[in-house]
């Protein structure tokens, strides 16, 4: 556990309940989510929380079983934020009443204007007029609880602000931690400056204290790392050899599906520039034979995960009596999300980079970024020193290659996709807009058309470009190149790299599309 001032989120089912989380570690704050039925009295006298925040959530108080906070939480003696459904929480166990929604629900942007008191929890709030807020509920507070009182209101919402300043109790009926509501991050850093938080939570502090960890859990124990060249892994990678030196061996798989270049950039980063033990596992003869004449998607994915925990299994046992295997985990992958689909149980999502390994190795896991998001991962490698086009390089799929050649994978088609990638990649930095793009891709089609060059007739490949905008992957919209660069573009793909004779741009939205072709 985290030495630092800790704040508690304490979880109710909300969709945007991460942004929370994500707000207060722009503020410099640590802050962890819990979900409300694994947060007893017990834990929250471990947790220790300098200040606890109650996330909104879908339920009504009224439902049978309505998810509770303990009601130890209010002895604490420690501010409180309640949010949306917190507020209604918060007012429900303090004595005041929560009406059920008539139909009159409120989503989206609403105003709030401030009423005569000040707040301590609203300063720098109202100075231009009304606030933007964003809201979503059903239900809503008709009488506040003994020592609350009104602080801001909008058409909709007559208790949008509440609070017990004596006792720093805050309730809102909007969502502060969303982009909708302007000033949430205002709101929130008053909150955590009220409770007192030092803002201790800085990457050079994490950095630090995570090598201590490592040193404690590993001891002279032998850890073995598989490397993607993604950001992920390369920085637990780092962050380890810094912590225990040469008791890291890493080991990158090239299962023959990865760019042009990349695994001569890779090696050359982690053997070369950062002296880290590395086994460069040059697999690419069996995977590509294994996938010949495979063109199903799905039989693909399985014979490369299927050979890749193989050769990473292979090559680790080389390392001899490895104890401990890292993995780059993200907090986003083990937060415990609260599912109200058949009751308050709880969805764990597990993470496993080389699936099932470590239990069938014998192998303890050491996750060094578990509690962080991918913005602190970059952060952190920045801390690191491992430069920055490496730190902001693209998404790039585990399967890799594999899944941006539709169809029968060949090496000719291969060789064809990896020219015409590096051309684009090229194009897109030359005009300044890698930065701009979450991914960026080329995809060779399994189609052959007819074209003309010079006074020949060509019946060759085309290919498809495909770069998007995108949060999280989850969702993602086409990026909008002027025509320029298109044309630009594919008239040099088309003279440099032979096998092509045409190009298309992917213009697909995720959904309905995935960023994928396969
Ligand atoms: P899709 O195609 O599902 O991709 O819209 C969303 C994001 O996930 C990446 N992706 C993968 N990453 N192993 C990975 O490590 C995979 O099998 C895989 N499939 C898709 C994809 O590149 C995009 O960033």
């Amino acid at each position: 556990m985290s030495q630092h001032d800790r704040l508690l989120i304490i979880d109710f089912g909300s969709q945007v309940t991460q942004l929370i989380a994500r707000r207060l570690r722009e503020l410099s704050v640590y802050c962890e989510i819990h979900p409300f039925n694994r947060v007893d009295d017990a834990f929250l006298r471990s947790f220790a929380p300098r200040a606890v925040i109650f996330s909104g959530g879908p339920a009504s108080v009224f439902a049978e079983g309505a998810p509770m906070p303990p009601e130890s939480v209010f002895d604490l003696g420690v501010p409180i934020l309640g949010i949306c459904y917190g507020q209604q929480l918060m007012m429900h166990c303090l004595g005041g009443r929560v009406e059920r929604g008539d139909g009159t629900a409120e989503f989206g942007r609403a105003h709030v204007s401030p009423t005569e008191e000040r707040l301590d929890l609203l300063q720098g709030w109202f100075e231009a007029g009304r606030e933007q807020v964003w809201m979503s509920h059903g239900d809503h507070v008709a009488a506040l609880a003994p020592g609350f009182r009104v602080f801001g209101t909008s058409p909709g919402a007559p208790f949008a602000i509440t609070a017990d300043p004596a006792r720093h109790f805050y309730a809102v009926q909007f969502h502060p931690e969303v982009h909708h509501t302007p000033g949430g991050a205002k709101l929130l850093g008053n909150f955590i400056r009220i409770a007192g938080f030092s803002g201790d939570w800085t990457m050079g502090a994490y950095r630090d204290e995570a090598i201590r960890k490592i040193r404690d859990q590993v001891g002279d124990g032998k850890v073995i790392c598989g490397l993607s060249g993604g950001v992920d892994s390369s920085v637990a990678a780092v962050l380890i050899h810094e912590a225990i030196g040469d008791q890291l061996t890493c080991v990158f798989v090239d299962h023959g599906l990865l760019r042009q270049g990349e695994a001569e950039q890779v090696v050359t980063m982690f053997r070369d520039h950062y002296n880290i033990p590395l086994i460069h596992a040059d697999e690419s003869e069996l995977f590509l034979t294994a996938l010949e004449g495979v063109s199903d998607p799905e039989r693909k994915r399985k014979i490369i995960g299927g050979l890749f925990i193989d050769v990473f299994q292979k090559h680790a046992t080389e390392v001899g009596g490895a104890r401990f295997l890292a993995q780059g985990t993200l907090y986003p992958d083990v937060i415990e999300s609260v599912s109200f689909s058949g009751g308050p149980s709880v969805t764990i999502k597990s993470h496993h980079n080389v699936g099932g390994l470590p239990e069938k190795m014998g192998l303890k896991l050491v996750e060094p970024l578990r509690e962080l998001f991918k913005d602190e991962v970059r952060a952190l490698g920045r801390e690191l020193g491992l430069p920055e086009a490496f730190i902001a390089r693209h998404p790039f799929p585990g399967p890799g290659l594999a899944i941006r050649c539709p169809g029968e994978i060949t090496r000719d088609k291969l060789a064809i996709l990896r020219k015409a990638d590096a051309i684009y990649i090229d194009q897109i930095r030359r005009h300044g807009l890698y930065n701009a793009i979450w991914q960026a891709f080329a995809a060779i089609l399994p189609v052959r058309t007819v074209g003309v060059m010079g006074d020949g007739r060509t019946y060759d490949y085309a290919l498809a470009l495909r770069a998007v905008t995108s949060v999280d992957g989850m969702t993602a919209d086409s990026y909008p190149f002027d025509h320029d660069f298109l044309s630009e573009t594919a008239t040099r793909i088309i003279n440099e790299v032979p096998g092509i004779n045409r190009v298309f741009y992917d213009v697909t939205s995720k959904p309905p599309g995935t960023i994928e072709m396969e």
